[in-house]
């Protein structure tokens, strides 16, 4: 894992947006795990930022997202719907290129089946994008998930409900049920990049980057992964015993070491 303690959400933007440019410039068709929840919006505006200014296309690009309520009214702001808002129209993306769980099948196992295979199928992705649960979740992955789980059909716990409820009118419309990828899905991605800023998340950072690989803490599963990321601003990064260490490998890498 590459800890990066960063300034301000700002520069975490730049440095996710870099990664997933420069996958882009490498090759165009490349699939982009695409994630909810407020950590990754950074990265979605220096992303729209660059397609403006003309450095990057998504034309050729696919994107699955990580995870979706299950059973939403029609007119309620899906996650699907927020990366429309976030990210999607604001781009060049081919609206058959971006993918997600259904949240009204009427069989949920099975559309988490069908959407599982459907990343496999489109060869698997490139770059995950992931935010970090305060319990320690990655997509929608609570504690005591299996870390080989796939895709499929999870319960919410109360403190998830309790942090997501500022997305919805009041804390009981918060639905009990999602889609989300699995550890094992995710652990399939190439590059894993995870983005959590703020003192709320500290206790569920260092878990994942320096606690024991448990099902307690389903990130921590990440520290079994070849490629990842971390991009934590200082209040995020504050119970990390290596702090220091990640800021000084960081202000010395080489020149032609990417993220
Ligand atoms: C939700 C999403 C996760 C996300 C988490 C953190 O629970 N399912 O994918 O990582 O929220 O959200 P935020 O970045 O808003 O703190």
């Amino acid at each position: 894992m590459e800890v990066v303690i960063v300034d301000d959400a700002a520069q975490a933007g730049r440095l996710g947006a870099d990664v997933i440019v420069a996958q882009l410039a490498n090759e165009p068709r490349s699939i982009i795990g695409l994630a909810t929840g407020s950590s990754p919006l950074p990265i979605y505006e220096v992303l729209v930022e660059r397609f403006d200014a003309g450095h990057v296309t998504f034309a050729d690009a696919e994107f699955f997202l990580l995870d979706e309520y299950l059973g939403l009214a029609p007119d309620h702001p899906s996650y699907a719907g927020s990366i429309r808002t976030a990210f999607c129209r604001h781009v060049d993306v081919q609206d058959q290129y971006i993918h997600a769980p259904n949240g009204v099948a009427a069989d949920p196992t099975k559309e988490a089946a069908r959407y599982d295979q459907a990343i496999r199928d489109a060869g698997g992705i490139d770059v995950q994008i992931l935010g970090l649960g305060t319990d320690g979740h990655v997509g929608f992955n609570e504690p005591g998930s299996s870390l080989g789980s796939r895709t499929r059909p999870k319960t919410l716990t109360d403190q998830t409900r309790r942090d997501n409820a500022r997305f919805f009118d009041a804390a009981s419309d918060v639905p009990h049920h999602v889609i989300t990828q699995g550890v094992g899905t995710i652990l399939e991605a190439g590059h894993l990049l995870l983005v959590a800023f703020g003192q709320a998340k500290a206790t569920a950072v260092a878990a994942a980057v320096e606690g024991p690989v448990t099902a307690m803490c389903p990130a921590s599963a990440l520290q079994l992964h070849p490629h990842v990321t971390v991009l934590v601003d200082r209040f995020a990064a504050s119970e990390l015993a290596l702090s220091r260490y990640y800021l000084e490998t960081y202000a010395s890498k080489p020149a032609w070491q990417a993220l």
